[in-house]
């Protein structure tokens, strides 16, 4: 299909707009709340992503450990190509390695020749499933996806957005509004529980095509997390890289004390507006019982038993 920006214009003036939770205004569409500023690079993919194979891509939530999972799958690939104690994770942000596909490779309506990346090819996205390019949905690649307790997200969120992301002119909104509009589903690439839900199940019908992770299981044992990432991608240790402490080299070089202190993840930005540190802050499971008050957990998890138990999913 040809390429028409006027047309995409015409389509998001279309569409229902809410002020959201991380962007300030954000369009329905397909059913999920886009930011209005990304939209345009999203429908570029959309229509012109053509995926391989073994193309991996790499699929999350914001603020669910995108960073975290990116850092160890770039590790896992490119192990056969540099040892760990030289990567390039020492000098460049993860999402530099990593690239997102509708905020960095489609960004401006731009086309981009992705033919020549190297394989095989590793991309990020914050898509929903059901949103994702028909072409990444028939292939044969591999989507590994991480979620993230919606209460740690929230308050993650939260943070971020109260860092450097927020522009001048955006007032400062307290916690309770940002719980709210989470709670109302207005969150962007939200509602949080329909794309977590959307890729649950798709791991369950197709557990060759998408891998389900949970940030908590990685800080649980993030050793055996990453092994099952290999072995899904088609790139299991060998018993030699397992007794010479490879995962463990990938796992401590990845982690979130390691990455956080390196001056690349200390200054610069990798997209404008996005500092490279607001993406290292605590990382810690449970950080929410410091933010909340009894009835907004209660509220949360009401809607946690509602929209995503019924399926099985639970944190
Ligand atoms: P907190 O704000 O709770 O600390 P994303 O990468 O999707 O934007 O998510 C950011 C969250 O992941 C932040 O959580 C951040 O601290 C945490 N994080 C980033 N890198 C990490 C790493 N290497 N290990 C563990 N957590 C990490």
């Amino acid at each position: 299909m040809e390429h028409h920006p006027e047309e995409i214009d015409e389509v998001i003036a279309s569409l229902p707009k809410e002020r959201g939770f991380l962007a300030p205004n954000l369009c329905l569409y397909q059913n999920f709340w886009f930011p209005v500023t990304v939209l345009p690079n999203v429908i570029t993919f959309q229509r012109h992503f053509r995926a391989k194979d073994n193309d991996i891509v790499l699929a999350s939530q914001p603020k669910a450990g995108t960073t975290w999972l990116k850092a160890l799958v770039f590790s896992i690939v490119n192990r056969r190509y540099c040892d760990i104690s030289n990567t390039p994770l020492l000098t460049s942000n993860p999402h530099e390695l990593v690239p997102f596909l509708e905020f960095t490779l489609y960004a401006n309506n731009t086309k981009p020749n992705l033919e020549d990346f190297p394989e095989p090819r590793i991309f990020s996205t914050h898509l929903p499933y059901s949103c994702l390019p028909e072409s990444v949905k028939r292939s044969n690649c591999r989507i590994v996806y991480i979620c993230r307790n919606p209460l740690d997200t929230v308050v993650s969120s939260w943070h971020f957005f109260k860092s450097p992301v927020r522009s001048e002119n955006q007032p400062e909104r307290s916690m309770e509004e940002h719980f709210e509009t989470f709670c109302d589903g207005k969150t962007g690439f939200g509602p949080f529980w329909d794309q977590t839900v959307g890729y649950w199940k798709e791991s369950l019908e197709e557990p060759h095509k998408v891998l389900f992770l949970k940030c908590e299981d990685l800080t649980e044992n993030v050793v055996a997390q990453v092994k099952k990432v290999a072995e899904f991608v088609g790139l299991p240790f060998s018993t030699g890289e397992e007794e010479a402490g490879v995962i463990q080299g990938i796992a401590e070089t990845c982690s979130l004390r390691k990455l956080k202190d390196l001056e690349v993840n200390k200054s610069g930005k990798f997209m404008p507006n996005f500092e490279n540190r607001s993406y290292f802050r605590k990382g810690e499971v449970g950080d929410w019982a410091n933010s909340f008050s009894p009835p907004m957990v209660a509220r949360l998890h009401s809607i946690m038993e509602e929209k995503m138990s019924p399926f099985g999913l639970e944190f």
